[in-house]
């Protein structure tokens, strides 16, 4: 069972995610990071990591985000991968937990 990234990801992009997964499973888009469900081994790891709490196991998905599952495996396949913790947007904590943020997700 894979872990996902979620909807407050979303222009927040912290990326300290990426530093802590052994198998190198994430994916950058322009404002989001996805993980690939076919290298995820569901280690935990990257979970509190994240500082808005973007991340969740699949089956643990918040209701109403089921699709991000999907978003994920869809993304991963074009994405290039992610290793380093890089700087966020510069308005990332102005977008922290802010609703309807995927029709600003650029792909
Ligand atoms: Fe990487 Fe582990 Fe997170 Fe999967 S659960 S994305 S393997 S850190
Ligand atoms: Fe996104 Fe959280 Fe990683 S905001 S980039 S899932 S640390």
């Amino acid at each position: 069972m894979p872990f996902v990234v979620t909807e407050n990801c979303i222009k927040c992009k912290y990326t300290d995610c990426v530093e802590v997964c052994p198998v190198d499973c994430f994916r950058e888009g322009p404002n989001f990071l996805v993980i690939d469900p076919d290298e995820c081994i569901d280690c935990t790891l990257c979970e509190p990591e994240c500082p808005v709490n973007a991340i969740y196991p699949e089956d643990d998905v918040p209701a109403g985000q089921e699709h991000f599952v999907q978003l994920n495996a869809e993304l991963s396949k074009g994405w290039p991968a992610i290793t380093v913790r890089k700087d966020a947007p510069a308005d990332a904590k102005e977008w922290e937990g802010k609703p309807d943020k995927l029709k600003l997700l650029e792909r």
